[in-house]
């Protein structure tokens, strides 16, 4: 047995999408298990190029996509995604496309939730994707979401509603919002259940049935671990686990399903929204990551902050995210630089620490310790052998798996499937 999960190893936008479509073309199954439409993954297949938010990456692939119930559903972001991958030429079917019936939905309600309340907070926003993902993961642990399985029971989904609108209709009220009538979801949802029904299944039995038939399984996590709701940087985070424990849950399998962990990561880092980051530059060699490096949001087209690897926070994402080995991406972004600052520590009031700390001050005021390496002339890209890398990009690769502690098992050197060196197969476990 040999399924794979891809989590990103830094805050998201690691490169994920090309990585999960090349391993997706192998895997008989691809799940994702956790987040909704925040993600923004982006497959170049045959020169089309496919933006999915919500569907598993194999659909475009013909492959059996199951959306497990860890994600958040919206139902009508979903169908517009459908519609629009359709048009591609793409057919998604109720034999392709598997959706958890204990799966949570986002409503109108979240979306709108979400944005009002980063509104009110000025300064203190934490610069969510404004789909609703916070909302409905709180509607989730407070026991009153609506939940795929109640479209097709309408005096469940009369009740649900109901006491889901006293809640948010309190606070709608302090928010200044007017009240909302639950009728008109009610409603809405109602004319969705017969489009949903089809493609509805307890999916942990689609799963154990493809496990036992010997199937692979891939696993395609959202986000990154450094946006884990409990392991990354909060509250400046994303509402779920993002880590590949949550594979299991997420997905309604148990804790041996996932047999290779790999870690998607970026030769430097980025990240969108708020909240600390201490290797971030806020110089001419910061915009130039983010100029050669695209470094603009696929879902919301937020310019991306940019800065130095930092391999203490890449090495904490891979120590409680059980990653095996990583996917080094964008290599090529810093070809032409000469010299390359890793950071291997924080400075933290007079002390050396060699992990981020969970405080939120402490976390904002760490500076990095960084380590400086020669950088290299040549271009990177495209590079398909180790041989025709230059030499002191080996070095930076080599110094930068010490520090993480995990090897490099991919080198992505560009976006297409061919620029790729593969070093450890993950499905060969
Ligand atoms: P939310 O997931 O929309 O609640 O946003 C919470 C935080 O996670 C914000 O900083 C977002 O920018 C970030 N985030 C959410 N999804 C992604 C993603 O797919 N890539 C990168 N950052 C993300």
């Amino acid at each position: 047995m040999t399924n794979v999960a891809v989590v990103g190893a830094q805050w998201g936008d690691e490169g994920k999408g090309k990585v999960v479509d090349w391993l997706s073309e192998r895997a008989d199954v691809v799940v994702r298990f956790q987040g909704g439409h925040n993600a923004g993954h982006t497959l170049v297949v045959n020169d089309a190029v496919y933006k999915l938010s919500l569907l598993p990456s194999g659909v475009v692939r013909g492959k059996l996509s199951v959306i497990g119930n860890g994600v958040v559903i919206d139902p009508w972001a979903l169908f517009d995604e459908i519609d629009r991958v359709r048009a591609q030429g793409v057919d998604i079917t109720p034999e392709t496309l598997r959706i958890a019936d204990n799966a949570c939905l986002i409503l109108p309600i979240h979306g709108e939730l979400d944005r009002a309340r980063e509104e009110a907070a000025g300064g203190g926003r934490i610069g969510t994707t404004g789909r609703g993902i916070g909302p409905a993961y709180e509607d989730k642990v407070a026991r009153r979401a609506v939940r795929v399985c109640d479209l097709a029971e309408p005096e469940t989904l009369r009740f649900k509603i109901d006491r889901l609108m006293t809640h948010h209709n309190a606070l709608r009220k302090g928010l200044g919002a007017t009240p909302l009538d639950g009728e008109k979801l009610f409603e809405s949802l109602q004319a969705l259940a017969p489009r949903f029904a089809p493609y509805v299944a307890p999916v942990w039995r689609v799963l154990d049935e493809a496990r036992r038939a010997g199937k692979r399984i891939l696993f395609e996590g959202a986000q990154g671990a450094m946006l884990d709701v409990e392991h990354g940087t909060y509250p400046y985070v994303t509402s779920s686990n993002t880590v590949s424990g949550q594979a299991a849950a997420g997905s309604g399998m148990g804790p041996g399903a996932v047999a290779y962990v790999l870690g998607i990561t970026k030769a430097y880092t980025t990240r969108v929204g708020s909240g600390p980051f201490p290797t971030e530059l806020f110089d001419s060699v910061g915009e130039g990551l983010g100029e050669r490096g695209r470094e603009f949001g696929t879902v919301t087209g937020r310019r991306r902050r940019c800065g130095w690897f930092d391999a203490v926070m890449v090495r904490q994402a891979i120590k409680v995210g059980g990653v095996d080995g990583i996917v080094l991406t964008k290599l090529d972004v810093l070809d032409g630089m000469d010299q390359l600052n890793v950071c291997v520590g924080y400075e933290l009031d007079g002390q050396v620490l060699d992990h981020f700390p969970a405080g939120m001050d402490a976390q904002a005021r760490v500076t990095p310790v960084y380590e400086t390496m020669e950088g290299w002339a040549d271009s990177t890209r495209g590079a398909r052998t180790w041989a025709d890398l230059p030499a002191t990009a080996i070095k930076y690769i080599r110094r930068v798996e010490e520090l993480i502690e995990a090897p490099v098992a991919i080198l992505s050197t560009g976006p297409d499937r061919e620029e790729t060196i593969l070093v450890h197969d993950p499905f060969a476990d």
